[in-house]
Order: C-alpha cells, then sequence, then structure tokens
C-alpha cells in the first residue's frame, strides 16, 4: 500500500478514522527551521470535524503531537514523526453497515482487493487520513514563507453555484473557506439544504501559489503540474483537476491560448496566464494557477441501492455524521499537499544546484 508521497520531502501517514490515532513521518524535512505550533494548529482547526457549520457534527480536536524532529522549537533535520488521536468516534454508527457497500464510498473496491476491510468510517480511506497531510503541510509552508511563497486555496463553486467577480487574498473565513462574492450566500445554502435533503453536494476548489520562482519542476514524468495532478488525485472525493484555462483552453485558437510575452526592465512579462504558471512540467514564474472538482460526499442519508458482502440486493440510508459537502474540510487539504509538492519541487532543485 502506497502510504508515502514525495521524493526529497517526503510524507508517509498512518492510521484509520477509527484506531486510536492517526499520523505521520515527514523526512527529508531541513535543519535549522523554526516550528511554529500555534501556526500549525490555525491549520489543522480549518480542517478538523467541527470547524465549519456546514461540515459533520464531529468534533474532533486534532492536537497534533510531534514525536521526533524538533527541538528546542527548531527543525532537527531529522524524521519528524507526529500522531493525531481519534476522539470522537462512534464505531456503533457502522454496524449497520459492516456487511455492505456504500454506493460511491471506496468499500467494495477495497473489498476486492484486500478481502478484508474496517468499515468504520472508511477506515484508510477516511477524510480523516487528510489531516495527517495537512499537518505536513504546515510544516512544509513554514520551509516556503521563508521563500515568500505563498499558497492559498478557496472554494469557488459548490453545487453548480458559481463564484464571479472575486478578488484573492487567502486564508478565506468559514464557514466555507470561499473568497467574498456575490454567490457566497447561495454557495452556503445549497450545502445546507442538502443536509436538510438528507443528501451531499459537490464543488470546485482553486489554489494558486505566489511567488514561486521560476525552474521548479522536471520537463518529463516529474513535470510540476503532473505532480500537482497526483497530490490533488489523492485526496479523497477530488475528481478532476485543471491548471490555467484548463479545459477552455481546448476550446481557443493558439493566438489566444498562448501567453504572449514582454520585456520589462530587463526581466519577462507574461501578458495573460492561460498556462496557469507552468510550461513543460517547469514553473515559469507567474502564479501557479490550478482547479480541483469535489464529488458530492458519498454517504448520504437518502436511502440508495447496493448489495451485502454476500451479494444480495440490499437498501441503505447511511446516519453517521458526515459532510454534507466535503468542499470546505477540503480546503486546507488541497493547500496542504501543494505546499507539500512545491517544497519538494523546490528542494530538489536545491539539491540540483549543488
Ligand atoms: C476532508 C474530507 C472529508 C471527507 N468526509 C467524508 C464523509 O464525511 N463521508 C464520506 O462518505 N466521504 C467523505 N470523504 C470522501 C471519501 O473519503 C472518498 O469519497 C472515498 O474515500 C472514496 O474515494 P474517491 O471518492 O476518491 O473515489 C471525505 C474526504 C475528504 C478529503
Amino acid at each position: 500500500m502506497s502510504s508515502t508521497f514525495g521524493r526529497i520531502l517526503r510524507l508517509t501517514t498512518f492510521g484509520e478514522s477509527h484506531g486510536k490515532a492517526i499520523g505521520g513521518i515527514l523526512d527529508g524535512y531541513p535543519a535549522g527551521i523554526p516550528i511554529d505550533m500555534d501556526r500549525i494548529q490555525a491549520e489543522m482547526d480549518r480542517r478538523r470535524p467541527g470547524s465549519t457549520s456546514l461540515g459533520t457534527s464531529r468534533n474532533e480536536k486534532d492536537e497534533a503531537e510531534i514525536l521526533s524532529g524538533v527541538y528546542n522549537g527548531m527543525s532537527t533535520g531529522t524524521p519528524i514523526a507526529f500522531m493525531i488521536r481519534n476522539t470522537s468516534q462512534i464505531s456503533s454508527h457502522y454496524s449497520e453497515i459492516e456487511h455492505l457497500f456504500r454506493p460511491g464510498h471506496a468499500d467494495y473496491a477495497f473489498q476486492r482487493k484486500y478481502g478484508i476491510r474496517d468499515p468504520r468510517g472508511g477506515g484508510r480511506s477516511s477524510g480523516r487520513e487528510t489531516a495527517a497531510r495537512v499537518f505536513g503541510g504546515a510544516l512544509a509552508k513554514e520551509i516556503l514563507r521563508r521563500d515568500g511563497i505563498v499558497i492559498g486555496a478557496g472554494a469557488i463553486e459548490v453545487a453548480g453555484i458559481r463564484a464571479t467577480g472575486y478578488g484573492w487574498n487567502p486564508p478565506f473565513p468559514p464557514p466555507l473557506y470561499a473568497p467574498e462574492c456575490p454567490e457566497l450566500q447561495d454557495m452556503i445554502k445549497a450545502i445546507e439544504d442538502a443536509r436538510a435533503d438528507s443528501d451531499s453536494v459537490g464543488g470546485v476548489i482553486e489554489c494558486r501559489a505566489q511567488g514561486v520562482p521560476a525552474g521548479l519542476g522536471d520537463p518529463v514524468f516529474d513535470k510540476l503540474d503532473a505532480l500537482l495532478a497526483h497530490a490533488m488525485l489523492s485526496i479523497g472525493a477530488v475528481k478532476a483537476i485543471e491548471f490555467g484555462a484548463g479545459f477552455a483552453a481546448a476550446r481557443m485558437k493558439g493566438s489566444e491560448n498562448n501567453d504572449q510575452m514582454e520585456a520589462r526592465d530587463g526581466k519577462a512579462a507574461f501578458l495573460s496566464n492561460n498556462a496557469g504558471g507552468i510550461l513543460g512540467g517547469i514553473s515559469t514564474g507567474s502564479e501557479i494557477v490550478f482547479r480541483v472538482a469535489v464529488k458530492p460526499t458519498p454517504s448520504i442519508a437518502k436511502e440508495q441501492r447496493t448489495i451485502t458482502d454476500s451479494y444480495e440486493d440490499t437498501v441503505v440510508s447511511i446516519h453517521g455524521r458526515h459532510d454534507p459537502s466535503i468542499v470546505p474540510r477540503a480546503v486546507s487539504v488541497v493547500e496542504a499537499m501543494a505546499a507539500l509538492t512545491i517544497t519538494d519541487a523546490l528542494l530538489a532543485r536545491r539539491c540540483y544546484e549543488r
């Protein structure tokens, strides 16, 4: 089972949602970086269950404990191991679905691969695993901050309602973690309506990385956009990613899509950013911009057809404490995975420069 992400900065996560704890090891983290636990906890708080009125009614504190790799508030260059205890599980919620497969969740595929699964809370396929990613991402941001790189993400679409005319000044506030826009209240209402209707809704999260220098990434397999796509599609419920103009580029002419250039004060300037800040797999120095599509939460209370693990037809209505939309809580996860990927590319370039 692949539980490690990254080449130089490597995050390994462990744990299931209803086990004792989840956590991880972040290896390859440089020595001598001050670790600000308050800032890291603030990142964890944005993702934690109970952080948004639009999320699950579960309420986990999500306090991370560092076990190694930090001395007197400073990284030592050795593996940073950390643990986040699970404190708000109600496993009895899952007894009804122990022997059937939830439509849209990983249950059936997981059973076919391993022949055994922990049905409580989605086990290893639970959104809870992403708490470890947010912790790793928060540590990566401590490195990026020193290089003037800022990564921000926000919800820009919910249930087909798209934000228009929005500015960009992350971090965005709860409950939706979206930029201010005329459609904000309608987007929030769409999630509340879905909850009232025992259903769920999806949406789109935009992420931008500002201050990324030109020259990060590789020209072939480890293209920066390919690594970001890997990072994003490894998040549960993320189904698609587009960079810059994305799918709209397929409908443009070359003359429209090309980001034309001019020289400004002896430096390169792009007149547009349809490429999303990456050309040939390598950052151009423009803002890196991408959007991910998040599907509606699979676990819903509305009755749906499915089968049991002895292959009999049945119906299921899921009554655990689930997010009516994953979008608000996934915002910090998208940021974290972007931070890990870009930090990894930054550290890889430093190795190359030596
Ligand atoms: C932050 C976060 C929270 C999630 N919360 C839930 C949830 O409450 N209920 C649920 O059924 N799925 C939830 N998911 C989604 C499932 O983990 C995901 O849909 C499932 O593992 C199947 O994977 P796939 O959708 O990528 O195919 C969440 C995902 C994330 C990232």
